[in-house]
């Protein structure tokens, strides 16, 4: 994409509208001069309102750091002013931040605050209801440890896997170029470079602006397999390669679901390939581009295990992993238990949360399909360790990540390290406006036009990218150090507590069964998760009729 121009931005995709204080404090005094000059020196007076409006609006038209006010100068201060008043305003709007959006303002007020580099510290005390029926809460130790590794990372790599990667605690999770625009892309692989830590492509293939900061990639394939595929869309071994073995590429991804849209395929219809997204996906420009529901490179859990290692040996040795949201839990045990049968290993399995986003999905999908993360993420952790796996095969989970305590809290539950996706928006400037799907993204991020794209500016918001990023690991710190632990790594379900009724608590390992090592493959185990186990079939993903 060429760079976005400051005529696109004034005159292309609603240029008129969105810019209508600038033409319209312009349009005033040009015709207030002209009444000045033919008609009475009073008009004159007029330009005190209609210049300094004029000013303002070219002032937001040009500074880098507000996304909102370069695509609409002078007009998006009003909101600004709200949030500005918003402190003031608190308990009378409280109630509309329920009202439907993913994630709560004071969500994204910290990412916001973290992006930007504000203080971060929270005044007065908690604001959440410690009574309530779900509150849940991190434990603490009377022996904290100010030793804890500051930045700890996790290395990725079972010992099939000859060049491991050390992944940090929080990454960016699968947003494809489409999905997001250039801008976006660039600025989230600018700051993941900056702050030392991966940003996966999505499916969508891997772009030109993946690449151009040298930030680290893990390359995601759904089943449309965009990068890899040959002219018929099946799996094509030496495009994979070549694109793989690019040293920005530290891991390789198969997707089989995601939790916004699980099963669901996608059609990109031909107007929307342009030459930039044909180039990246391996398609022809102009014709509709169809991801299948189902990947065709494999149908049962051995086969995926094989496809997977000869994408890690085309890969030159490179961890590789699957990336889900549960279904049925037979599946996913099924995949565990080729692993324990083929011995052939998966380097990572990230867990998506059904409540994951996307940039469209019907909505279906999106409410009533896919196990939560919290649910799956305990399933596969119980499906690794049962199966003596877990030390080779690491675990990631997503779904509403945010924060440091976020972290932990999966952490707790088994995840190595944990991703994000909406949050990392946010620290692009996105404002929850919920218009990913029709182009019109008031904040340049989630829309390929070059108009609002300019909105961007990629060095400031990759800044802030970094900044979200240290700020969150540095909380997390924090919760390590206040629990006495030495890392990440040694949270367990005994930290993670919950309110179970009015007057009990109980922690995640009181409340949950949660497997030792090796448990699954004592035959006589009649856990939940041992006749899921018994269930699993490594030659087809189907429920096997045994108890
Ligand atoms: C705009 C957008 C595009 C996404 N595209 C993909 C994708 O291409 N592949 C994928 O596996 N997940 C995709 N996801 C899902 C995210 O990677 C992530 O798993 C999910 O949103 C949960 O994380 P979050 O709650 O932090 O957003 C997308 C999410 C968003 C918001």
């Amino acid at each position: 994409m060429a760079r976005p121009s400051l005529s696109a931005a004034l005159f292309q995709d609603h240029g008129v509208t969105r810019n209508l204080v600038l033409w319209g404090s312009a349009l005033g005094t040009a015709i207030l001069l002209a009444l000045t000059a033919t008609e009475s020196v009073w008009f004159i007076l007029g330009l005190a309102i209609s210049l300094p409006l004029l000013a303002l609006a070219v002032v937001d038209l040009v500074q880098p750091r507000h996304s909102l006010r370069r695509n609409y100068p002078a007009a998006a201060r009003v909101r600004w002013l709200f949030e500005m008043l918003r402190p003031y305003l608190r308990s009378y709007i409280v109630e509309s931040d329920l009202a439907g959006r993913p994630f709560s303002h004071d969500e994204r007020a910290l990412v916001y605050a973290r992006a930007k580099g504000d203080v971060d510290a929270h005044p007065f005390g908690t604001e959440l209801d410690v009574y309530a029926a779900d509150y849940e809460w991190l434990a603490h130790s009377i022996t904290p440890n100010p030793a804890a590794v500051r930045d700890s990372r996790v290395s990725v790599g079972s010992s099939q896997c000859s060049r491991p990667y050390l992944a940090s605690r929080l990454n960016i999770s699968a947003m494809s170029f489409g999905a997001l625009g250039a801008n976006a892309i660039e600025a989230l692989n600018l700051g993941a470079k900056l702050g030392g830590f991966y940003h996966d492509t999505g499916e969508g293939g891997l772009s030109p602006y993946h690449l151009k900061h040298g930030g680290d990639i893990v390359w995601e394939l759904g089943s449309g397999y965009f990068g890899a595929r040959d002219k018929d869309g099946r799996f094509d071994p030496e495009r994979f390669a070549k694109t793989a073995r690019l040293e920005a590429v530290k891991m390789t991804e198969i997707k089989l679901s995601q939790g916004a849209k699980p099963g669901h395929g996608g059609l990109l219809p031909g107007a929307k390939v342009s030459p930039e997204i044909a180039a990246t996906r391996g398609v022809p420009v102009g014709v509709d581009c169809q991801s299948p529901a189902a990947h065709s490179a494999f149908s049962t859990p051995r086969q995926l295990l094989d496809f997977a290692a000869e994408m890690r040996r085309l890969s030159g040795g490179k961890p590789v992993g699957i990336k889900l949201c549960v279904g049925q839990p037979h599946e996913l045990f099924g995949i565990v238990k080729a692993m324990t049968v083929s011995g052939v290993l998966l380097d990572f399995i990230v867990i998506d949360g059904g409540e994951g986003g996307t940039g469209a999905a019907p909505a279906e999908l999106s409410d009533r399909v896919g196990m939560p993360m919290r649910e799956g993420l305990i399933l596969a952790r119980n499906a690794l360790v049962g199966a003596g796996l877990k030390d080779q095969v690491r675990l990631a989970a997503a779904g509403k990540v945010t924060s440091g305590a976020d972290i932990a809290m999966n952490a707790a539950l088994g995840a190595d390290w944990s991703n994000a996706a909406r949050a990392f928006m946010f620290s692009l400037g996105c404002v929850q406006s919920m218009r990913c799907h029709a182009d019109t993204c008031p904040t340049g991020v989630a829309t390929q036009s070059p108009a609002r794209q300019r909105a961007l500016v990629v060095p400031d918001k990759a800044q802030r990218v970094a900044n979200f990023h240290k700020g969150v690991i540095g909380a997390l710190h924090d919760i390590v150090v206040a629990a006495g632990l030495d890392s990440a790594s040694d949270f367990d379900p005994s930290h993670l507590r919950q309110r179970v009724n009015p007057s009990q608590m109980a922690s995640l390992a009181e409340l949950y069964p949660m497997l030792t090592p090796g448990a699954l493959l004592d035959e006589t185990g009649d856990s939940q998760f041992h006749r899921w186990w018994r269930q699993a079939d490594v030659d087809s993903f189907r429920k096997l009729a045994v108890v």
